[in-house]
């Protein structure tokens, strides 16, 4: 029981650091919530146009699933890792810091997929590359990834990751809730492309 507090909250403090909003304030760009969609993700760090910027947000947003989930099997073993990586992306899109509005866990949930088990997360990547390739729309892909999900866990990594995925998935769904309207009314924006802040 001790073990899985320590995964839980272990998870939830890593994955609650607001990277994209730490770096767009250090490079004098402002709150990233009042830019684009108002998301604290990398797809909204680009819509600043500082690409090395929303490449580094990515790759700590994600960094930090993976360090959660590393850290958490070297130190409590193999049967806390779904909880530390829920948990994790639990803590980057309802953070205590920002008042429990965070991001979208897009990049948080690969990297903690990759460190999970990384046959899941490449799937998932190749997953998001192929549809952003076809539709060039970033939450479209994110959400078919996200809907795959369960299934490539359960074929490469056994039920428990196929819940833990699962779970990840309704979680993503729902903080996706607006880019979810403006895709069935056809107003979400393509990669590249602005938009204005979400209420
Ligand atoms: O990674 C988040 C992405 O799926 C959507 O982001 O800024 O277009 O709402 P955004």
């Amino acid at each position: 029981m001790l073990e899985l507090f320590a995964a839980a909250i272990g998870g939830y403090l890593l994955g609650s650091v607001p990277f994209g909003l730490v770096l767009t304030r250090l490079a004098g760009l402002g709150d990233i919530r009042q830019i684009g969609s108002g998301n604290i993700g990398a797809t909204n760090v680009l819509r600043t146009g500082r690409k090395g910027l929303a490449l580094a947000t990515l790759l700590l947003d994600g960094g930090k699933g993976a360090i959660a989930v590393g850290l958490v099997w070297v130190l409590l073993g193999r049967d806390m890792v779904p909880v530390a990586g829920f948990a994790a992306v639990l803590g980057h899109n309802f953070p205590v810091w920002l008042g429990f509005k965070g991001g979208k866990g897009v990049a948080t949930t690969i990297g903690t997929l990759l460190a999970a088990a990384w046959p899941v997360g490449l799937a998932c990547i190749g997953t998001w590359l192929v549809s952003a390739a076809i539709f060039r729309i970033s939450s479209l892909s994110a959400l078919i990834a996200l809907a795959a999900s369960p299934g490539f866990a359960l074929y490469f990594a056994g039920p428990q990751y196929a819940l833990m995925c699962a779970g990840l998935a309704v979680m993503g769904f729902y903080r996706h809730k607006a880019n979810i309207i403006r895709l069935i009314r056809g107003e979400e924006p393509r990669i590249g492309g602005k938009k204005k802040a979400e209420s």
